[in-house]
């Protein structure tokens, strides 16, 4: 519900500190204000070298990241890694990470860890470097991604046409890989739907 049935419990006076979505979630923002709370909201705290150890975007998306490739891997009804046994061969599983920022790099660090095939794709061009360096792939797609990057290395949201000729172009992708896993996301804004349930 957004918070909303926390908001009795909250009091004049008070100061709240936490991931509190404020450009996304402004209803409960205002109300916690019109309550006379005072709330900082964590993500809007610049990432600067000084403020690194209270970045809670990039140690949530860490986590995030990692733990995606766990839970696919317990849902998955094959194994990640290549295994040549005295039984006989079985392929490693195909994953494709959607987004490669924190969560999506540590996404694709972790399957490769565990030994599987991994690709990936970000609008941002200067993420196909930070791909490579972790041994996965990276997809071309032809979309101009020029734009793409905004200040501070954000991705810029880039319009609903955009994402409907992506979303066309990454089905094959989609459909080929055993595990996809989408971090895609737009400060400030609602992250992009790129996969259809087609
Ligand atoms: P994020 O959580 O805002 O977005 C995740 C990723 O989704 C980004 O890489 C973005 O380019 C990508 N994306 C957006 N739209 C997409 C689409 N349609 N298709 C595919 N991918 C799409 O980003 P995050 O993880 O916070 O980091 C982004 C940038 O911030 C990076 O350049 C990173 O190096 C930088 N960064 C800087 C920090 C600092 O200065 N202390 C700390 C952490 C990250």
């Amino acid at each position: 519900d957004g918070g909303q049935a926390d908001l009795a419990k909250f009091h004049s006076g008070q100061i709240v500190v936490g991931l509190l979505d404020p450009l996304g979630n402004t209803e409960a923002v205002q109300s916690l204000a019109g309550a006379g709370v005072t709330s900082f909201a964590l993500e809007l705290l610049p990432r600067i070298t000084r403020a690194q150890s209270m970045d809670v975007l990039s140690s949530q998306a860490t986590v995030a990241g990692y733990k995606a490739v766990i839970q696919a891997a317990n849902m998955l009804n094959r194994m990640y890694p290549l295994m040549m046994t005295a039984a006989g061969t079985i392929t490693p599983a195909h994953v494709l990470v959607v987004g490669a920022g924190v969560a999506g790099l540590q996404a694709i660090a972790t399957a490769r860890r565990l030994g599987s095939v991994v690709q990936a794709y970000d609008v941002r061009p200067a993420s196909r470097e930070q791909v490579e360096s972790l041994g996965a792939r990276f997809v071309e797609l032809e979309l101009e991604t020029a734009d793409a990057e905004g200040a501070g290395g954000y991705a810029e949201a880039l319009g609903d046409d955009f994402y409907r000729k992506q979303g066309e172009l990454m089905a094959k992708l989609v459909s080929d890989s055993d595990v996809v896993i989408t971090t895609a996301a737009v400060p400030g804004a609602k992250a992009p739907i790129l996969i259809s349930a087609d």
